[in-house]
C-alpha cells in the first residue's frame, strides 16, 4: 500500500533544485468563484510560493474549463457565442484568483489552439494504441432541440417512489439510481418534448485494458506514491468493481473539439480538460522558451502534482493516468486531494448567506485572512473543512494579529523614534537565545509545508510567536524606554524583536505573500527567501513602521454574510467544490453513456436547464403587497425593513436588500409583488416572511416591481 511520506525536501542545498509543474483542478467556464473552490487555489498556491521560496523551478499552471453542453447552452440563453461567454468568464475568474493573491503561471484556457492540437493528438495516439473502440448506443434524443440527452437534461417520474419531476440518473427523493428510460413520462429540461430513442455510433476509450498499468502506478513506494492512503484505498474499491470502457464522444450540437476524422463527434469534454494542463504549460513554454518536453516526456525529471477535489479522483487517478501513459506522456507524480468546504458545520447555504462568492468576500474582508484560516485548517488529508465563522474571527484576531503583527508593532516605534530607524548591531544575550530558537525551526516548518500539513505549520509558527511575545513583555521596552542608561539595552532588544518577527515573516510568507511584501518594504530588505531565515538584520536602517493588519470586526462579517443572502438572483452551488451533488460525480455509475456532462449532478447543468413546467410556477404564491412601512434597519448596510398588506389579517415583516436604491419614504404606501409562501427566514434583525420583487443588476440599478393601477393587496399573481 502506498505511504503518505513526502519527497526529501529538507536540504537547503542549491544543488537540489527541483522541476516542479503543478497545477489545481480547472474551473469551468460558466460559473463563478465561490469560497469553496478557493480551499483549493489557496492551497495549491500557498505550496507553490512556499517551493518557489525555497528555491526550486516550480510552475503553477490553470485554465478555464470551457467546452460542453451547460456552456453552449448558457451562451445561447444570453444570446452570445460560447467564445463570448468563456471570454468574459475568463476574465472574472482571474480578476478573482489574483485577487485572492493566488499567482499562477499560466492562466490559459481549455479552448486554445494547443489544447485543440494537444487533444486530437493524445485521440489518434490513443487510437494507434489501438484502445479506442467504436460503438453504436441507443440514447435518448430531444426531437425539438434536435441534440442526444445526458441523463441529467431528461426528467421525469421517479420509477421507485414516483417522485415527480426527476433527473434521468437518480432520483433525489428516494435516492434510488436507474436510467433515463426508467423514468415515467421521460421529457426533456430543455424542450418539453417527449424524448425519443435514437442510434448513434460512440468512440470509447478501452480503460479495462490499463488496469495492470494503473495497479503498477497506483502501488508505486514510499515518494514515488501518487495517492493519499484514502484516495488510494477508493481506487482499490474501483479496481473491485471492474475497469469499463470511458465513452469519450459526443455528438454535434456540441461546444468542443472535433475527433479527427470523425465529422459531427466531438471529444468529451472530460477528455480534452485535463489535456488543458498540459496545453496551458505548453503555452507559458512557448512564451518563455522552456523546455516543453523535458517536463512531459516519459522518464522525465520533472515533478508532477495535481491538486484536486475529491470529486473528481475518478477521472485524475484512473482517465488521466491512463491516458497519458499510453499516449507516450510521463504520468502524475501524486495527485493531491482535498475534502470540500462546510460553513459553520453546513453545506454552503443561500439562505444562510454562508454561500459566498470570491468578489463578496472581498467586497467586505482582507483575502489573507481566508488564507491564514484554510492554512490553520489543511491537512495532507482528503477531509472536509469547515469555516466557521466564530472561530475564523477569533483566529485571525488572537493570532495573525494578536500575536504575529503585535511583535513588531511593539518595538519598531522605538526604533523609529529613539534609534533613527537603525537596529543596534547585536542582540542581547535572551534576544540571541530567542531569535536562534526561532531560526531552529525552519527545516522542520519546511516539511510540514512540503508535506501539505499547513495546519501543523501554522501552529508552529504560533507557538514561536508566543516565545516571541514573551520575550517581549518580560524585556518590557516601553519600561526600559523610561529608564535612564537603559538606551543600548532597549536598542538591542529592539533590534532582537525584529529579527524575530522577520523570521516568523519568512515563515508565513507563503500563506500571506501580500502582507510579507508590505514587511519587507517596513524591514527594507530585498523579496525574503527561504535560506535568508538564516540572516540577521543588524546595523541596518529600516522604515517606519505602519500598521500592518486590522482586527475583523463581527460588522464586517454580518455584512458579508448579508450581502450573500440579499443577491436576488443567486449562484447555484458550483459542482466541484463542495455539497452533495458532487458525490455523484466521483464515479461514473454506468460504463458508457453516463458520466456527467460538466459535472452533472451538478449546478452547471440546473443552471441551463431553466425550463419549468406550469405546475412549478404554481407552486410559487405570488400577490399584491402594500407596502405599509419601510424602516432602515439598525447595523444592517444593505436592508430595509418592509411591513406588507397582503389582505391577510396579519400583516408581514420582510427584509429586502434594497437599501442602495431606495429611501423608506419612497416605499411607503406603494404597491409590489412578494412571495408570500417563502419559507420563513431567521436573521440577526428579526423573522423575514417572504421576499418582495425586483430588477436590476443591484446597487442603485435595482426597481421594485409595482402592479398597474387597481390591483388590490392579497391579489394573487398569475
Ligand atoms: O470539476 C470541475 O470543476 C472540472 N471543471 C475540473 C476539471 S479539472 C481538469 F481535469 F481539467
Ligand atoms: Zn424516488
Amino acid at each position: 500500500m502506498p505511504s503518505n511520506s513526502a519527497p526529501n525536501t529538507t536540504s537547503d542545498s542549491t544543488s537540489d533544485k527541483r522541476k516542479i509543474l503543478v497545477t489545481s483542478a480547472l474551473p469551468y467556464a460558466n460559473g463563478s468563484i465561490h469560497i469553496g473552490h478557493l480551499v483549493e487555489y489557496i492551497q495549491t498556491d500557498i505550496w507553490v510560493r512556499f517551493q518557489k521560496m525555497r528555491g526550486h523551478s516550480c510552475h503553477y499552471v490553470c485554465a478555464d474549463d470551457t467546452h460542453g453542453t451547460p456552456i453552449m447552452l448558457r451562451a445561447e440563453q444570453e444570446g452570445i457565442t460560447p467564445e463570448a461567454l468563456i471570454e468574459r468568464v475568463h476574465g472574472e475568474h482571474f480578476q478573482d484568483f489574483s485577487d485572492f493573491a493566488i499567482e499562477f503561471d499560466n492562466y490559459h484556457s481549455t479552448h486554445s489552439e494547443e489544447n485543440r492540437e494537444l487533444s486530437q493528438d493524445l485521440y489518434r495516439r490513443l487510437d494507434k494504441a489501438g484502445l479506442i473502440a467504436k460503438r453504436t448506443i441507443e440514447q435518448l434524443y430531444d426531437p425539438e432541440k434536435e441534440m442526444f440527452l445526458s441523463d441529467r437534461f431528461i426528467k421525469g417520474g421517479c420509477p421507485k417512489c414516483k417522485a415527480e419531476e426527476q433527473y434521468g440518473d437518480s432520483c433525489e427523493v428516494c435516492g434510488a439510481t436507474y436510467a433515463p428510460t426508467d423514468l415515467i413520462k421521460p421529457y426533456s429540461a430543455l424542450s418539453g418534448a417527449t424524448p425519443v430513442t435514437k442510434e448513434s455510433e460512440h468512440h470509447f476509450f478501452k480503460l479495462g485494458e490499463c488496469e495492470a498499468f494503473l495497479k503498477e502506478w497506483l502501488n508505486r513506494e514510499g515518494n514515488a506514491a501518487p495517492l493519499q492512503l484514502e484516495a488510494a484505498n477508493k481506487m482499490a474499491e474501483w479496481f473491485d468493481a471492474g475497469l469499463r470502457d470511458w465513452d469519450i464522444s459526443r455528438d454535434a450540437p456540441y461546444f468542443g473539439f472535433e475527433i479527427p476524422d470523425a465529422p459531427g463527434k466531438f471529444l468529451y469534454v472530460w477528455l480534452d480538460a485535463p489535456i488543458g494542463y498540459i496545453a496551458s504549460f505548453k503555452n507559458l513554454c512557448d512564451r518563455e522558451g522552456l523546455d516543453f518536453d523535458s517536463y512531459w516526456q516519459p522518464g522525465s525529471d520533472a515533478e508532477l502534482y495535481h491538486f484536486i477535489g475529491k470529486d473528481i479522483l475518478y477521472f485524475h487517478a484512473l482517465f488521466w493516468p491512463a491516458t497519458l501513459q499510453y499516449a507516450g506522456y510521463r504520468t502524475p507524480t501524486r495527485i493531491c486531494v482535498h475534502g470540500f468546504l462546510t460553513v459553520d458545520g453546513q453545506k454552503m447555504s443561500k439562505s444562510r448567506g454562508t454561500f459566498i462568492m470570491a468578489r463578496t468576500y472581498l467586497e467586505h474582508l482582507n483575502p489573507e485572512y481566508l488564507r491564514y484560516y484554510f492554512a490553520a485548517k489543511l491537512s495532507d488529508r482528503v477531509e472536509d473543512i469547515d469555516l466557521n465563522l466564530e472561530d475564523f474571527t477569533a483566529r485571525v484576531n488572537s493570532n495573525l494579529v494578536g500575536k504575529y503583527i503585535n511583535i513588531a508593532s511593539r518595538s519598531a516605534g522605538f526604533i523609529s523614534k529613539r534609534f533613527d530607524g537603525q537596529l543596534a548591531a547585536t542582540f542581547d544575550d535572551d534576544g540571541a537565545t530567542l531569535v536562534s530558537a526561532i531560526q531552529a525551526q525552519a527545516a522542520q516548518i519546511a516539511t510540514l509545508y512540503e508535506a501539505r500539513q499547513f495546519s501543523e505549520a501554522m501552529r508552529e509558527i504560533m507557538a514561536l510567536a508566543d516565545q516571541a511575545n514573551e520575550y517581549v513583555s518580560d524585556k518590557a521596552p516601553w519600561v526600559m524606554a523610561k529608564q535612564e542608561g537603559a538606551e543600548a539595552q532597549l536598542h538591542c532588544v529592539c533590534t532582537a524583536i525584529i529579527n524575530a518577527f522577520r523570521v516568523l515573516t519568512i515563515y508565513l510568507k507563503p500563506v500571506l505573500p501580500k502582507l510579507a511584501a508590505e514587511v519587507e518594504t517596513f524591514l527594507n530588505v530585498a523579496p525574503l527567501q527561504w535560506s535568508d531565515v538564516d540572516g540577521l538584520l543588524t546595523d541596518h536602517a529600516i522604515n517606519p513602521y505602519k500598521h500592518l493588519m486590522k482586527r475583523i470586526e463581527q460588522k464586517q462579517i454580518d455584512a458579508m454574510l448579508e450581502a450573500s443572502a440579499a443577491t436576488l438572483v443567486q449562484p447555484k452551488p458550483s459542482p466541484a467544490r463542495h455539497g452533495e451533488a458532487q458525490q455523484k460525480k466521483s464515479k461514473p455509475e454506468k460504463s458508457e453513456t453516463t458520466i456527467p456532462e460538466n459535472g452533472a449532478g451538478s449546478s452547471m447543468n440546473d443552471e441551463t436547464d431553466n425550463t419549468i413546467q406550469f405546475d412549478d410556477f404554481a407552486k410559487v404564491d405570488l400577490r399584491i403587497a402594500r407596502i405599509v412601512k419601510a424602516d432602515h434597519v439598525d447595523g444592517a448596510d444593505k436592508l430595509l425593513q418592509l411591513t406588507l398588506d397582503i389582505g391577510e389579517a396579519k400583516t408581514r415583516n420582510v427584509f429586502a436588500g434594497i437599501k442602495s436604491a431606495y429611501s423608506p419614504e419612497q416605499l411607503e404606501g406603494k404597491l409590489t409583488v412578494m412571495v408570500a409562501n417563502l419559507a420563513p427566514r431567521k436573521m440577526r434583525f428579526g423573522i423575514s416572511e417572504g421576499m418582495v420583487l425586483a430588477a436590476g443588476p443591484g446597487g442603485k440599478a435595482l426597481w421594485l416591481l409595482e402592479p398597474h393601477e387597481g390591483a388590490q393587496p392579497g391579489m394573487k399573481v398569475k
